[in-house]
């Protein structure tokens, strides 16, 4: 069965969508396995929840953040726990950084959508 879902069809996209990594545990496991799968299933674009990321499993700091990056997260979204660690507010206003808070929270709230 994997075999065959490896096989890419020409001109196919390919997303890969990952939730949620939490703590120390969850960056561990997608700092193994992610760059693997990325590759073997030859996935174009990869997202990660990372709202729990952080090492005590609550909320996203900037070294979670920067470990799923490295891990391949295209781009990382978030829950109602993302602005937990107040160093990540810049990280979350800051549009080069592909990281977005929940839509469905007040305009004033830090981050993008
Ligand atoms: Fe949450």
């Amino acid at each position: 069965m994997l075999d065959k879902i490896a096989i890419k069809p020409t001109g196919a996209l390919r997303f890969l969508l990952v939730g949620d990594a939490v703590g120390t545990p969850g960056i561990n496991m997608c700092s193994k396995w992610l760059p693997r799968i990325k590759a073997a299933y030859q996935v174009d674009s990869m997202v990660v929840n990372g709202e729990n990321s952080a090492k005590d499993g609550k909320g996203i700091n900037n070294e979670s953040y920067q470990a799923l990056r490295a891990a391949g997260a295209d781009a990382v979204s978030t829950g109602n726990h993302v602005w937990r660690h107040n160093e990540f507010h810049q990280s979350l206003e800051n549009l080069a950084e592909p990281v977005v808070r929940p839509a469905n929270f007040p305009v004033g709230c830090p981050g993008k959508t």
